[in-house]
């Protein structure tokens, strides 16, 4: 008798275990595919409707991690991007839901394609710097191959540019994606 209640003991415990930590990130999830995935997609990776958004379409948030820090993705939740069809959920989540779906979208993966990014690479940089990589010494763009930056830092300078320099923000020009797959494109040529 002793045995089986401790043994129903201990199924309970499991069980309870699951279902608190299904409960943690599942009321993110919820909240995500409630309010969030009818423009960014159920995955993270955009909506048709979301990709027909003016002036800006709704940004792919699998490579979030990749742009914005975990205070910036609070900021941007609970108040909005200004000007753009992201707007502000303060009124419409807690700020504990803002928390939990903030951490759900943080969970989001995206595996880089590098060939792409070569392709970009050629396409969008190359007029300023090299094919490979390398210095051209069109308007000082630096050798990329000998870059010290690391993921975060090639991401963020592709995205946001270099104030007052020749390396203008690529942000209207491209994806959240183009950028991940030129950043890995960077990564492998580097020296
Ligand atoms: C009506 C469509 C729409 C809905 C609904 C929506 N978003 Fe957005 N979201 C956008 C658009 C458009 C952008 C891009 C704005 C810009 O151009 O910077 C964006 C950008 C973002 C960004 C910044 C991404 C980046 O790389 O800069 C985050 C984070 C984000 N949304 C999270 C959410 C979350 C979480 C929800 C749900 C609570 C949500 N969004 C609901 C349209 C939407
Ligand atoms: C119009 C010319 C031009 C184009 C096009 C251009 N860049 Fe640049 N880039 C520059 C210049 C100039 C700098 C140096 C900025 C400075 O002085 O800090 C730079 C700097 C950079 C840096 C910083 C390197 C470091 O080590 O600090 C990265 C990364 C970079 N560019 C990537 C790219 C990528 C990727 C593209 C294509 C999507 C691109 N650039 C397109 C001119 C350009």
């Amino acid at each position: 008798m002793k045995k089986i209640n401790f043994f129903i003991m201990i199924l309970l415990l499991l069980v309870l275990g699951i279902y608190a930590e299904a409960s943690a990130n599942g009321n993110g999830k919820k909240i995500f595919e409630q309010y969030c995935a009818k423009c960014h997609g159920k995955d993270g990776s955009v909506s048709e409707y979301g990709k027909s958004i003016k002036p800006m379409p709704a940004k792919d948030l699998r490579t979030n991690k990749l742009f914005i820090s975990p205070k910036e993705i609070l900021i941007i939740i609970k108040y909005g991007i200004y000007g753009r069809e992201m707007k502000g959920w303060a009124d419409i989540l807690s700020q504990n839901d803002i928390k939990d779906v903030a951490e759900y979208v943080r969970n989001f993966n995206y595996k880089p394609n590098q060939e792409e990014g070569g392709k970009t690479f050629k396409l969008r940089c190359a007029s300023c710097h090299d094919r490979d990589g390398s210095a051209k010494k069109i308007f000082e763009a630096p050798d990329l191959d000998m870059s010290p930056l690391g993921e975060k830092e090639l991401a963020r300078t592709i995205r946001f540019g270099r104030y007052n320099t020749m390396m203008f923000p690529k942000d209207a020009l491209l994806s959240n994606i183009e950028i991940a797959d030129v950043v890995s494109y960077l990564m492998s040529i580097k020296k």
